[in-house]
């Protein structure tokens, strides 16, 4: 059933407070949930309406008295109440659920390690127990849990833990040696960021001193073999807790910080109130099982996390469609701790690099959907690289439009209004355009409007008048649903360099009439002007300009747009590569080049022609599927043999510089620092060992094999063996085989083994897919072995995209099986099908066909039925 934004209608009963308890055992947990209900209306009583799956009812109290289970209306998803008082009144639900059996992973599940585990966001709650499963639905939860001591030693829910004991042994019952905890969690929630964790776990502790002189006691929890391993994490949460307070002024609100790791477990992490749930992933980590990436990955995460304490539970989402409100904002907030913490600009283009690649591509496909979407099936399938990563563009425009201290006093704004409240992507706008007077006229389009504009960009000197014209068109490709667009506000930040390459001093702007004089925030002079671009068509003019510049355009990515720059010509590509003082556009000048190089050679490709000469201009090349999306057909087999071509070219022209490379960024320290420096100089000799082993040479096999041996940390030793895995052969196998014995016992580092194994592009690779879905390092169950095996598989342009459909048709059934224990996933997986328009005839017709195949299967869950349907459809 789909869901639509424009049929919101806020609920006829207020929950005020919760009572849950909890008697857990695996086969069977008891719920019994009593609910202080408030009704909006004192005159009359509507139905109240309870969702529920999956949960056996046992009874129904309102006011102490029993409702006989005929007088109730119970289908497989709600539970329907009717006669009910018109005054303040006690609800009382008895209820029973089956954890062992959950291969969900929503609701309350029992993980493979053996604790008891939930996960409630976005709407696994009614898998635990009838309620009003929605996040307007905001209440203050205590929580009881009953659990065997000796099975589960430790009970976890949110808040603070107020009454903790033995149970008087029952014999009768079989409860031997059970014992109890009480938590009750003093803020107003919404259910999704309900949580409970309760198994044999052993913490790490810390405290932390907010800036007030609060003691927040930090506990990272995990099984006790791994407790070495949360050091990072620890480390991590600290500095977010302080930069939260030092650039936001937000502090922790509660005297218990708590992190829990589990293994299964479908996506990153969850926010629930002090009480966050992380993937094993984005937890452990070791200078000998974790790589760099990994360490920058655990900073970002647990940042993101503990930021959404405020922005997220503190101030929530009035419904799901405003899932940005949240996520993009704890996106931003998140990419700029990482930017604090290590090197901007690598943060910046590493992000931008992502945007363009994912999400750039689902909003052009049959998926796309605004940051706030109009309608879902089901919202798990709105997790989506829109809602988090274009919804932080949309964020970091604000920040762009409104100066960094114009920010800060729009988020004062929106705390001050909004904490404890469940609001809308316009009360965010409201407080931004009130707090600094601004008028941001069409920029809620932002919001509403799916598909990347695309901003053209071409420029003219008039030398008499020394003044420069920047003549913008906006355009926004129609998407599925949205045939016509509306032009948004863009932000165009611009820079002029003058022939030094140095930026010249903007001092005047002619703007649509009106003449403006330029400054920058501090008030001396600008460097960098921020055009605001909110017409179709429309001419800005620098004046006082005394020679011919190069214009340095989106500096920063100022606006989340592809741009087209006619007028801007190779040689001014290279200069801004030289000397652009925007790091960002120093990186995006290369790429360009490495575009527009590639993207020439691929007809010759096509015509099975020699390639001609490449010289080198950039290292790190744009992707095979960031070069499809710029094809009228995509052809992978053609973009593959391009970027290979071009990466050999590029190593056998540079091969010395590479060797030199690796030998001048070896470190003859043994111990891993992770920090800036070090990092550096780690993915240099490793990029530059890559390019080495794409020659396939004797030399350069040795070499690799030598830093392979030698590697002290996991970040030189999977890079090592990655460049050794790009040929296949002997030495490939052999490296293979020796990682996985040394490896076999760190789950996290196997499954970079099979991430390896998925991602190769040596041609046939689905009969070895199909051998390690037989291993026994692969689960089905487990979310982080799909996301392993299965995953990287689909960008592989020779493989997935097989000529012969192999790849689609491994895929599919791979769906198929997974939809069974765990829908998120599977749709998950899918969703990489839903391009499929963008291919040549005979590849459209296979992927069809798979498509079909699924959308036509019994029993498909709502997920797969929506991203599949869909597919088709568009
Ligand atoms: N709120 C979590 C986060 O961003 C993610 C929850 C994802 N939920 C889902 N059903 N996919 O940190
Ligand atoms: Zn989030």
């Amino acid at each position: 059933k789909e869901i639509f934004l424009k049929d919101y209608k806020p609920t006829g009963y207020h929950f005020d407070t919760v009572e849950l308890k909890f008697v857990l055992s695996e086969k069977k947990t008891t719920v019994v949930s009593k609910i202080r209900v408030l009704p909006r209306n004192s005159s009359e009583s509507p139905p109240l309406v309870l969702d529920g799956r999956d949960v056996k009812l046992l009874f129904v109290k309102i006011n102490g008295e029993e409702r006989k289970l005929e007088e109730v209306e119970l289908t497989s998803r709600h539970l329907t109440l009717k006669s009910l008082p018109v005054q303040p009144f006690d609800l009382e639900i008895g209820s029973e659920i089956h954890p062992e059996t959950n291969l969900s992973l929503e609701g309350l599940y029992k993980s493979s390690s053996g604790m008891f585990c939930t996960q409630c966001e976005a709407e696994g709650f009614r898998k635990i127990t009838f309620y009003q499963d929605r996040p307007d639905v905001m209440a203050k939860f205590t929580t009881r849990i009953e659990a065997d001591k000796a099975q589960c030693p430790v009970l976890l829910s949110n808040g603070n833990l107020i009454d903790s004991g033995d149970l008087e042994s029952l014999t009768c019952c079989g409860q031997n040696g059970f014992h109890y905890a009480v938590w009750e969690d003093p803020f107003k929630k919404p259910c999704y960021l309900f949580a409970l964790v309760a198994g044999q776990l052993t913490s790490r502790d810390d405290t932390f001193k907010t800036r007030s002189g609060r003691d927040v006691q930090l506990r990272i929890w995990t099984p006790a073999q791994d407790v070495p391993k949360t050091e990072h994490a620890m480390h991590a949460l600290k500095l977010s807790m302080k930069w939260d307070e030092d650039v936001y002024g937000l502090e922790y609100d509660l005297d218990l910080f708590n992190i829990v790791a589990v293994p299964d477990f479908d996506m990153g992490a969850m926010e629930n109130k002090s009480l966050n749930i992380f993937n094993s992933k984005l937890v452990l980590a070791s200078a000998e099982t974790a790589t760099d990436v990994d360490y920058a990955t655990i900073l970002g995460v647990i940042g993101h996390e503990y930021f959404h304490n405020w922005t997220g539970n503190r101030v929530t989402c009035r419904d799901w469609f405003q899932l940005s409100l949240k996520e993009g904002l704890t996106v931003f907030r998140d990419q700029e701790f990482s930017s604090d913490m290590g090197s901007r600009p690598v943060k910046r283009i590493g992000d931008v690099a992502l945007l363009r690649t994912a999400q750039f591509s689902e909003d052009a496909g049959p998926m796309a959907h605004p940051v706030r979407p109009h309608s879902y099936i089901k919202m798990d399938n709105f997790y989506t690289v829109t809602v988090y990563k274009k919804g932080a563009e949309v964020v970091r425009m604000y920040q762009t439009l409104l100066g960094k201290d114009g920010f800060r006093k729009g988020m004062d704004l929106y705390f001050e209004r909004h904490d404890g409240q469940a609001v809308t992507c316009e009360d965010f706008f409201a407080a931004m355009r009130d707090a600094n007077s601004a008028n941001l006229s069409v920029f809620l389009r932002w919001y509403s409007q799916a598909g990347t504009p695309i901003l053209t960009v071409s420029t003219a000197y008039d030398a008499a008048a020394r003044s420069y014209t920047v003549k913008c068109k906006q355009e926004i490709p129609s998407t599925p649903g949205q045939p016509v667009k509306e032009p948004t506000l863009i932000p165009l930040a611009v820079g002029l360099l003058n022939s030094k390459g140095e930026d010249m001093v903007l001092t005047e702007l002619f703007d649509g009439g009106s003449l403006k004089s330029l400054k920058d925030t501090a008030g001396g002079p600008a460097k960098t002007a921020v055009l605001l671009v909110d017409k179709e068509e429309q001419e800005f003019t620098f004046l006082n300009l005394p020679e011919k510049p190069v214009p340095s355009f989106l500096r920063n990515f100022s606006a989340p747009v592809r741009l087209v720059t006619p007028t801007v010509t190779d040689d001014d590509l290279l200069f801004l590569l030289a000397h652009d003082s925007d790091e960002f556009n120093r990186w995006e000048a290369g790429q360009t080049m490495g575009r527009k190089l590639m993207l020439d050679l691929i007809p010759k490709a096509q015509r099975n022609e020699q390639l001609a000469e490449f010289v080198a201009k950039a290292l790190t090349l744009p992707g095979e599927s960031e070069l499809m999306d710029l094809m009228e057909v995509a052809d992978p087999d053609a973009v593959h043999t391009v970027r290979k071509f071009v990466i050999r070219e590029l190593a056998s022209k540079l091969k010395q510089d590479f060797l030199k490379t690796v030998t001048e960024n070896r470190s003859s320290d043994p111990h891993y620092t992770f920090d800036h420096k070090n990092k550096a100089r780690r993915s240099l000799k490793n990029l530059a060992l890559g390019y080495l082993c794409s020659l396939d040479e004797a030399d350069t096999t040795e070499l690799a094999l030598k830093e392979y041996k030698s590697a002290t940390n996991m970040t030189d030793q999977f890079a090592a063996l990655s460049s050794l895995c790009q040929n296949p052969g002997d030495v490939r196998d052999e490296a293979l085989a020796n990682f996985y014995e040394q490896w076999k016992d760190e789950t996290l580092v196997v499954n970079e083994w099979l991430v390896l194994q998925s991602m190769s592009d040596i041609p046939g690779n689905v009969k070895n897919m199909r051998r390690l879905l037989d291993h026994p390092s692969f689960d089905m169950k487990n979310p982080n072995k799909v996301y392993s095996l299965i995953g990287p598989f689909r960008r592989t342009a020779v493989n997935f995209h097989a000529k012969d459909g192999s790849g689609y048709e491994f895929l599919a059934e791979v769906t198929l099986q997974l939809d069974k224990m765990n829908p998120q996933v599977a749709s998950r997986m899918i969703s990489s099908l839903s391009r499929w328009k963008r291919f040549d005839e005979g590849r459209q017709s296979l992927a069809k066909a798979q498509l079909e195949r699924i959308a036509k299967t019994d029993g498909l869950s709502e997920n797969v039925f929506e991203i599949a349907s869909k597919s088709l459809a568009a």
